[in-house]
């Protein structure tokens, strides 16, 4: 996950943007306003794009209020927190019927990877919940049916993926060049927006889950004020205090904010 403070001003949107691109799986930002109030249309735009490839959390959120910062960030760290991964599994599943028939070759077994990995997460997570079951958890029977659903659609799809390698005429040397640009394969995988990192229907259970995590912070907060260099000696210390309250206090707040996890 990523934090963005001023993640709905200019630079925040750029970071953001970008972040997403490189796979994180979710964005956070933060602003005052908590609303992307005022947006230039080619920052809408960008974010618009950038929503359908990650999903996107806007939160208000003052930088230079610590006890703010804390909770925020706790709140995001909390286990259980985004669970998500069911509808994202949903879409990598969507995503990979719809293409199933007009997928490029090359793209075949390493989507047939991604699927054979998500299957075995799938069963580790049924044999999981099953177990704690017997200790008492609490398993709704919605949950435990979407699981079975989402494993018949991904054997579903494995089996067709399988009958493409084998019988779509591939062969044994196309198949061994396929197998060796593997890492590249996957890497286009991704960009397809099908990541496996996050997949878990852990997080479709009633079930102490994983831990989020904040992997990357961009202290983007910011507010501008003329001036400042050549202050006008009365308004200095209002001056100073509104430009630097957010940056240099918040990327305080930050700091010990982070320090505790
Ligand atoms: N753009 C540049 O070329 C450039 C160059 C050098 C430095 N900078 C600095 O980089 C920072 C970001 O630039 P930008 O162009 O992205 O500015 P921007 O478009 O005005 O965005 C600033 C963002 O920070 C948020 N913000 C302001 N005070 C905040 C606070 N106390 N807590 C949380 N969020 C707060 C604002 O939202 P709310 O108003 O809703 O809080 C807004 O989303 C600024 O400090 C700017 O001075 C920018």
């Amino acid at each position: 996950m990523a934090l963005i403070t001023g993640g709905l001003g200019g630079l925040g949107m750029l970071a953001a943007n970008e972040l997403a691109i490189s796979g994180k799986d979710h964005v956070v930002a933060t602003s005052r306003s908590g609303r992307p109030t005022g947006m230039p249309p080619a920052l809408q735009q960008l974010m618009a794009a950038m929503q359908t490839t990650c999903p996107h959390y806007m939160v208000k959120a003052d930088g230079s209020d610590g006890a703010v910062m804390l909770d925020t960030i706790q709140a995001f760290c909390r286990p259980g927190l985004l669970a998500e991964s069911a509808v994202t599994l949903g879409t990598i599943i969507t995503a990979t019927r719809s293409q199933l028939e007009t997928m490029p070759d090359e793209l075949v077994r390493p989507s047939l990877e991604t699927l054979e990995r998500i299957k075995k997460e799938i069963i580790d997570t049924s044999k999981e919940a099953s177990e704690k079951v017997q200790f008492g958890a609490d398993v709704t029977v919605e949950d435990a049916q979407e699981v079975r659903d989402r494993e018949d659609e991904v054997v579903d799809l494995i089996s067709k993926l399988k009958t493409r390698v084998d019988g779509g005429g591939t062969g044994p040397a196309q198949l061994r060049a396929i197998q060796k640009t593997g890492s590249e394969l996957a890497e286009q995988v991704q960009e397809l927006g099908v990541r496996i990192k996050n997949i878990t229907t852990q997080t479709t259970l009633a079930l102490p889950q994983r831990r989020m995590g904040i992997e990357t912070i961009v202290h983007a907060a910011g507010v501008l004020q003329d001036g400042l260099i050549v202050p006008n000696l009365q308004k200095a210390p209002d001056m100073w205090s509104k430009v630097y309250g957010v940056k240099a206090h918040g990327a305080w707040q930050l700091h010990q904010a982070t320090t505790a996890l």
